[in-house]
């Protein structure tokens, strides 16, 4: 795929800047579709989003019937319920997400590795017509969803080990216990198949893997750099996430 037009970037105050300008967008794509499918990335980038988006399908602002909700990844063996886990996280955050779970408008990803299963669950995206608008973060080392560096971009969805600086970063989360070493991801294929990409950086040790993303390479040892190959990508970051980026950058603002 040869993207038509570079990511556009915007920076930013900071990062409460970004909520109402991710409710917009998913506001013109429910807007513009009939039920688009949505997927929602987990992380500290997104809670404020994710708890605004809740009082808004709460308060009726938007119809939670309106759009059907996944998700990028999951780590194995974490069913639904259990803390620690993005289902969980995101139906924390955002209250209204169990109920759409339990009608079955959440389609959650597996959390065991089954080929079959992953296999199923692509389709069953598909069949409901396909990931309208991604929502992304990236990790410091580069990763989008679990793609972590060396990941090849023809990958769908697939179980893969986590990096340590992911591990690293997730500990906190499931301390005492140790954070765990595997997880189902959404592939890099997965990620440029949705129609819209919206990527949020926040802070000044995400500074790095954002000039690799925009200014390095297209190449697996920066995950997010295959964004560049998408032709419909807008990436958000607060002034410490875009300190590295040349000022004349393409598409900068
Ligand atoms: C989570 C995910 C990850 C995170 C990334 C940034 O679903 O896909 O790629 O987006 O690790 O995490 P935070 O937002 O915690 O810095």
């Amino acid at each position: 795929m040869t993207a038509s037009q570079a990511p556009t970037v915007r920076v930013l105050d900071d990062a409460a800047a970004a909520v109402p300008l991710l409710l917009a967008e998913l506001h013109r794509v429910v807007g513009a579709g009939t039920r688009p499918v949505v997927s929602f990335a987990t992380g500290g980038t997104y809670s404020g989003f994710l708890r605004a988006l809740g009082r808004q399908l709460q308060s009726g602002e938007l119809p939670a019937t309106a759009f059907v909700a996944t998700h990028l990844d999951e780590y194995e063996g974490f069913a639904p319920e259990r803390r620690g886990g993005m289902v969980h996280e995101l139906c924390s955050l955002c209250p209204p997400f169990a109920a759409m779970l339990a009608r079955d408008a959440f389609v959650p990803v597996p959390n065991a590795g089954d080929a079959a299963q992953l296999v199923a669950h692509e389709q069953r995206l598909q069949r409901a017509g396909g990931v309208a608008l991604q929502f992304l973060g990236i990790g410091r080392n580069g990763h989008i969803a679990f793609n972590e560096p060396g990941t090849a971009f023809e990958l769908g969805c697939h179980t893969t080990e986590l990096a340590a600086t992911t591990r690293e970063d997730a500990r906190a989360r499931f301390a005492p216990d140790e954070p765990p070493r595997r997880a189902i991801t959404s592939g890099i294929a997965t990620i440029l198949a949705a129609r819209r990409l919206v990527l949020c950086a926040f802070g000044a040790n995400k500074a790095a893997a954002v000039r690799a993303m925009l200014h390095g390479p297209i190449a697996p040892t920066c995950p997010a750099s295959a964004l560049r190959r998408h032709g419909d990508v807008f990436i958000l970051l607060d002034r410490a996430a875009a300190a590295e980026l040349e000022r004349s950058a393409p598409g900068s603002a």
